[in-house]
C-alpha cells in the first residue's frame, strides 16, 4: 500500500516536524530537480488557487512534471464515469495523485483503489492536510515554536475544512484553544468530545473581543457559502465577523493573522499593512510544504 496524505492524522508528530524542516530546506535552496521523469496527476473537482497552484509550482521545482484538470466539466465524470475508476486510471499514468473533491470522504476513496500514493488537497467539509502543514509552517516560523499556544479561531468553523486539520493536528503540541463563531458554526462536537478526552483546553465564544488580546495566532476564516444547503442560513451568519486594524490595538506584539484564503470580507485590507498579517506569506510557505510532501510521500526523505 502507498503512504497517502488523506487526513493530518496520517503523518505522526514526527513526520510533520520533519516535513517542516524539508519545507525550510526547500525554502533556502527551492531549484530542486531530483524528481526528474515522474509525474504527478492534480485532479481538482472543485475551485482552487493557491492550492492547485502551489502544488503545480512545487512539481515543477522538483523537476516533475503536472497532468490533470482543474475541474471536471471536460472529463469522462460528465458522461457517469465513477471516482473510483478515474482513479484507477490515473493510477496508470502518473506516479501520485493530488486530489480535491466536494464530497467528505472522496479522498479516502480514492486512495482505496489507487496504486500510487493520494493526497488529500480538500475533501468537502472534512479535511485539508496539506493547509494544516502550511499553517503549522507559518505558527512555527512566526512564533518560534508550535508548543503552548494560544490559538484563537474566529468564522465559520463548521464547514472550514482547515480548521477541523489544524485543530486535530495542534492537539499534540499542548496548546489552549478560543473558538469565536456563531452558534450556527460551531466547532463540530467530534472535535470538542477529542479535546475533552485529551483534556485540553478550549473555549466557545461568540464575540471576537473575548479571545482577541491573549491569543497567539488569530486564525480567520472566511463563512463557506459553498457548503450551505440554503443560501438564506448563509445570508444570516456570512457577516458575523469583520476584522479591522483599528481592533488590534492591545493585542500581543508577537500576534500573527492567519487566513487559509480566499478572504471576502472578514479581514479588512487596513490589517493588510500592519505588523500582524501574515495570511500572504502563509500561502507563499505554502508552495515548498508542497515539494517537502510530494518528496516525502514519493520516498526522498
Ligand atoms: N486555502 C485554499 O485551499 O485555497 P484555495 O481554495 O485557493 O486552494
Amino acid at each position: 500500500m502507498p503512504k497517502n496524505l488523506i487526513s493530518i492524522r496520517d503523518f505522526s508528530k514526527d513526520e510533520i516536524l520533519h516535513i517542516l524542516d524539508l519545507a525550510k530546506e526547500f525554502e533556502a535552496n527551492r531549484e530542486q530537480n531530483f524528481l526528474a521523469g515522474k509525474i504527478v496527476a492534480c485532479l481538482f473537482f472543485e475551485p482552487s488557487t493557491r492550492t492547485r497552484l502551489s502544488f503545480e509550482a512545487a512539481v515543477n521545482r522538483l523537476g516533475a512534471r503536472v497532468i490533470g484538470f482543474p475541474d471536471n466539466r471536460n472529463t469522462s465524470q460528465s458522461k457517469g464515469e465513477t471516482l473510483e475508476d478515474t482513479i484507477k486510471i490515473v493510477s496508470n499514468y502518473a506516479d501520485m495523485i493530488i486530489m480535491r473533491h466536494p464530497q467528505t470522504g472522496a479522498a479516502d476513496i480514492a486512495a482505496s483503489v489507487a496504486s500510487v500514493p493520494v493526497v488529500n488537497a480538500g475533501d468537502g467539509i472534512n479535511q485539508h492536510p496539506s493547509q494544516t502543514l502550511l499553517d503549522l509552517y507559518a505558527i512555527k516560523k512566526t512564533q518560534g515554536r508550535l508548543e503552548d499556544l494560544n490559538i484563537d479561531m474566529v468564522g465559520d468553523l463548521k464547514y472550514g475544512r482547515a480548521v477541523h486539520s489544524l485543530v486535530d493536528a495542534l492537539m499534540d503540541f499542548n496548546p489552549t484553544f478560543t473558538f469565536t463563531s456563531p452558534d450556527e458554526l460551531l466547532m463540530p462536537r467530534k472535535y470538542i468530545e477529542m479535546l475533552d478526552e485529551k483534556k485540553i483546553n478550549y473555549k466557545e465564544v461568540r464575540d471576537i473581543e473575548a479571545g482577541l488580546n491573549e491569543c497567539d495566532i488569530l486564525y480567520m476564516t472566511r463563512v463557506q457559502r459553498e457548503r450551505f444547503p440554503e443560501i438564506s442560513e448563509y445570508d444570516k451568519v456570512k457577516d458575523s465577523y469583520r476584522l479591522t486594524a483599528s481592533m488590534l490595538g492591545s493585542v500581543k506584539p508577537s500576534m500573527k493573522v492567519l487566513h487559509p484564503l480566499p478572504r471576502v470580507n472578514e479581514i479588512a485590507t487596513d490589517v493588510d499593512d500592519t505588523q500582524y498579517a501574515y495570511y500572504f506569506q502563509q500561502a507563499g510557505g505554502g508552495m515548498y510544504i508542497r515539494m517537502a510532501i510530494i518528496s516525502y510521500l514519493l520516498g526522498y526523505k
